[in-house]
């Protein structure tokens, strides 16, 4: 009896650990986030969002370019004021994700007051390395995809919209990037093993799945007839869920659309008519010295092929300007593009060297060139979209409302086509998909009336 009044006092006097997570990066480091505070949930953690309350720091990190590993070091130095204030048994800092795995010890050796370093392929590793403290192998980034999926919990993060990798890692070695080396070769879930997380998260009443994956139209998981399905296949399977409102997918590669994910965007009501289509630059011989394996006529040929099944698909991409060897020339190339293709938005970056690629050697643009092409390239893009989403004031939009907006009353979520829409209403429209009318356009948004 005594021991169980005892027992009682210390649960609940003692009090819960904290986690901090911070996600750098792409959606599929946020995926990751969430299943990493999945499992430390799962251990008792609370989560916070105040690093000075948390005992274990995790910075889920990226190599994508420069300035996104600079960012993890100048957050480390940030960081450091604050460990130093506390004992060293009650606050735990662990670096996940890409740089993690891109320069392992070097982290330590850079930052000796990090204490785990943790690859995207091996993070499910992390509670079992913090309950034993191995101090000398708290370093892990090997490839276990297979074993890491499988050591996952997946609770639902929000009420309307869930992330899920599908496929991780890419085989295509484009000469700029470092994610073959960070991820790790190509890899698919087994479609039952998809299925089942997303059935958890529609019993929850998640109306939308984006399907991530670095190569994502390349998925080619198993069956359940033990042979290779294609993404389309996935696709169609899941739709099936009828709590399923909205599908969606990204990051495609122009070479894996094949004509079976074409189709589906014809047949299947429920993939939403927008895709990124990555093609980072409009000349043929950057292309080639990028080894994207595919020409500007190849990329035009395939969303042709889709606006025959889609015609209102609306289309969008990823460019990098300054890549080595890029002439005026080969810029006014990507320009003449953008002006052909018109996407309704694109993201462009600054090519950045990075270690260990086939193109880090050979950066040879000067940086305010660089700087130019950047500032040019984004105000055409920018009108483009201003432009797209200006045609639609005074339209009818079908909206899946996600979240609270700024201001009372007002609710935020996405039109079919991806774009950021609000309206304001009496009722909470949260998780509900409604039509609504476009009255206005920002820079940002379209302001709706129900
Ligand atoms: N798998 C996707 C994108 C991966 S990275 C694809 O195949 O397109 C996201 C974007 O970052 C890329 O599309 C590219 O535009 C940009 N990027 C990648 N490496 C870069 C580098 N070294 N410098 C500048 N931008 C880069
Ligand atoms: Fe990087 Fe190219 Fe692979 Fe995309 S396809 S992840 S840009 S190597
Ligand atoms: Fe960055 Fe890794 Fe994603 S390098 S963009 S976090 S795959």
């Amino acid at each position: 009896m005594l021991y169980a009044i005892q027992s009682f006092m210390t649960n609940s006097s003692v009090k819960k650990k904290k986690i901090f997570i911070k996600s750098y990066g792409c959606q599929m480091n946020v995926y990751d986030s969430n299943r990493i505070k999945d499992l430390f949930v799962n251990q008792g953690y609370a989560l916070t969002n105040k690093i000075e309350e948390a005992n274990l720091v995790v910075l889920n990190t990226c190599h994508i370019r420069e300035k996104a590993t600079e960012k993890v070091y100048s957050d480390i130095g940030r960081i450091k004021k604050i460990k130093n204030k506390r004992h060293k048994n009650n606050f735990k800092l662990v670096v996940a994700g890409c740089v993690a795995q891109a320069e392992g010890k070097e982290i330590k050796n850079r930052s000796p007051l990090v204490d785990y370093v943790v690859g995207p392929q091996s993070y499910h590793k992390l509670p079992e390395m913090i309950d034993n403290d191995y101090s000398n192998i708290n370093i892990n980034d090997e490839f276990l995809q297979n074993e890491k999926f499988k050591n996952l919990l997946f609770n639902s993060t929000n009420k309307v919209s869930e992330f899920v990798s599908i496929q991780e890692g890419c085989n295509k070695f484009c000469s700029f990037c470092v994610v073959p080396y960070t991820r790790g070769s190509e890899f698919s879930r087994p479609v039952e093993e998809v299925l089942k997380e997303i059935q958890n998260y529609t019993a929850n009443n998640i109306k939308e799945i984006i399907l991530l994956g670095q190569n994502v139209n390349a998925y080619h998981g198993k069956g359940k007839d033990g042979k290779s399905k294609d993404l389309a296949y996935l696709i169609n399977k899941i739709s099936e869920l009828d709590k399923l409102k909205r599908i969606r997918y990204m990051t495609s590669h122009p070479i894996d659309m094949s004509k079976s994910l074409i189709d589906s965007h014809g047949t299947n009501s429920k993939l939403m008519p927008f895709l990124h289509l990555p093609i980072q630059s409009g000349s043929d011989n950057i292309l080639k010295a990028m080894n994207r394996k595919h020409s500007v006529k190849d990329y035009i040929e395939v969303i042709e092929k889709i606006k025959s099944v889609r015609p209102d698909i609306a289309l969008s991409s990823d460019f990098i300007v300054g890549f080595p060897g890029e002439t005026d020339k080969d810029f006014e190339d990507t320009m003449r593009f953008v002006e052909k293709v018109k996407f309704v938005i694109a993201y462009s970056f600054k090519y950045s060297a990075r270690p260990g690629t086939p193109a880090q050697k050979k950066d040879n643009v000067d940086i305010k060139i660089k700087k130019a092409r950047l500032k040019a390239l984004q105000s055409l893009l920018k009108l483009q979209q201003v432009n797209y989403n200006k045609a639609f004031i005074n339209h009818n939009l079908e909206i899946l409302f996600e979240k609270e907006g700024r201001y009372k009353n007002q609710y935020v979520g996405r039109t079919i086509y991806n774009q950021s829409a609000f309206v304001s209403h009496s009722k909470n429209l949260i998780n509900k998909i409604r039509k609504v009318k476009v009255l206005r356009s920002t820079d940002f948004a379209l302001e709706c009336q129900l």
